[in-house]
């Protein structure tokens, strides 16, 4: 996974991140951006307590730590109603993980307001699980999260997406990366 990432992100050094749902293990740690917001929903003291950490990483003066949702963020910043030092366009936007909590009818909406905020996005997420205990072999289990509504919303927006599944040694679950680059006007 970190190596589709680094694809997308070369020179990091010059671009700008917002990293949404970083939790404990935030993508945007694995390589030095210029600045990086993070964008997370819980409140919880050990989240908040994560999250003030993060605020010291990479450069503290270009880290910004906002709490709240993925599906209120651009609505958020449209009016104007983020801090005013956190910035509202971004070169690169990373959901790892994090469309598994959000209801399905209002993800493709979500990621279509977040586009006009974003020249790229890396979205990763599981769409199958597989139980190795099922007695006919292993079974597929329903979507979790579907990526297509995802990628074709992008692609509205005038993104060139692209999928690639993948699955893990260490976790029974299949892992799609979707990742996305806006598409400059000619
Ligand atoms: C499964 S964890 C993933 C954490 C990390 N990205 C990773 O892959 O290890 C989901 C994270 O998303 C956050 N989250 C859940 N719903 C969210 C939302 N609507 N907007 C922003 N963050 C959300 C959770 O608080 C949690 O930190």
């Amino acid at each position: 996974m970190l190596a589709e990432f680094r694809k997308l992100v070369l020179f990091p050094g010059e671009l700008s991140a917002l990293e949404i749902g970083a939790g404990l293990n935030p993508l945007a740690h694995n390589v030095k951006f210029h600045s990086v917001t993070f964008l997370e929903a819980d409140q919880a003291p050990q989240a908040q307590a994560t999250l003030n950490i993060l605020k010291t990483y990479p450069r503290a003066e270009n880290t910004h730590v906002v709490n709240g949702k993925l599906q209120d963020f651009a609505k958020a910043s449209a009016a104007g109603r983020m801090p005013a030092e956190v910035p509202k366009n971004f070169d690169v936007c990373i959901i790892n993980e994090v469309f598994t909590h959000i209801p399905p009818r209002e993800r493709a909406k979500a990621l279509e307001d977040l586009a006009a905020h974003s020249k790229k996005f890396f979205i990763v997420d599981r769409y199958a699980t597989i139980y190795p205990g099922a007695k006919s072999g292993p079974v597929y289990q329903g979507t979790l999260v579907d990526y297509r509504p995802l990628q074709a919303a992008l692609e509205r927006k005038g993104f060139l997406a692209k999928v690639a599944l993948k699955e893990v040694g260490w976790s029974p679950d299949k892992y799609f990366m979707l990742s996305a680059i806006k598409i400059p006007p000619k």
